[in-house]
């Protein structure tokens, strides 16, 4: 897979994508991200990337065209490499919840291009020409897409196959079955007077899978009942001792 971020801030992007879990799954060429600056596509003598308002109001709105000219250079690159046509997504406050059934869709492109929104917004005719969606990633604003976007690619790389160690890792984890994950303990048995779990210790698996599992749907009805009522429609053969 190939993801492009299309931002004011390439490097903070840039590193965080080439770190940790993720750079390591680079360096193997499991995925290639590439991050680029708008402003090196402005047409104007200062590279002013944005501007006032049409119709007043505070802040500033970021330019179509230098948006579009990056876009399309990344299109370009794309083809050169014989992919298809990039899936493009625009990260806004305004756009549709992100959530890991999201994510999963994104995973199955073959090249996708997060473009970063700052300041007061993004002149909309570009997200109308160029946008296949728009995502949010939660009810609250951010200064800029920047952290929208990593939390979309981190998300999305993780799922592609052999970025985490065990690919049982990301099946396991919170949301993939609707339920929040249940709790984990390491070394030491006894910390500061509080012990793990007996059952985690007894080396039953069928008796650890069925805790945990417990564990899980207790966890998801109390913290998350949205969830825990969808889960609950979605598993109807459970048995009510389960729920
Ligand atoms: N830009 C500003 N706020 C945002 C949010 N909540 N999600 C995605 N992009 C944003």
């Amino acid at each position: 897979m190939r993801i492009d971020i299309v931002t004011l801030f390439p490097e903070l992007c840039d590193s965080f994508l080439h770190a940790s879990i993720l750079g390591r799954a680079a360096d193997k060429g499991l995925f290639e991200a590439h991050c680029h600056q708008i402003r090196d596509y402005t047409k104007n003598k200062q590279k002013q990337t944005d501007d006032y308002p049409y119709g007043g109001g505070c802040g500033m709105v970021l330019y179509a065209q230098p948006i579009a000219d990056c876009i399309r250079a990344v299109q370009a690159q794309c083809a050169e490499q014989g992919r298809p046509r990039p899936h493009v997504a625009f990260l806004t406050a305004a756009g549709a919840p992100y959530n890991e059934q999201t994510a999963r869709r994104l995973a199955t492109y073959d090249s996708l291009i997060l473009v970063c929104g700052h300041y007061e917004g993004i002149d909309e005719r570009v997200i109308e020409a160029f946008g296949d969606e728009e995502i949010s990633i939660g009810d609250y604003v951010l200064t800029g897409g920047e952290l929208a976007s990593l939390v979309v690619a981190d998300s999305v790389l993780r799922l592609q196959p052999g970025v985490l160690a065990e690919e049982k890792g990301y099946q396991e984890e919170s949301y993939w079955d609707g339920l929040i994950e249940y709790p984990q303990y390491t070394r030491p048995e006894v910390w500061e007077g509080r012990a793990v779990p007996p059952v985690l210790l007894t080396g039953d698996h069928d008796k650890i899978d069925a805790w945990r599992g417990k564990q899980s749907r207790a966890r998801t009805r109390a913290r998350r009942p949205d969830l825990y009522d969808r889960w609950c429609r979605t598993h109807p053969l459970t048995p009510p001792s389960w729920k």
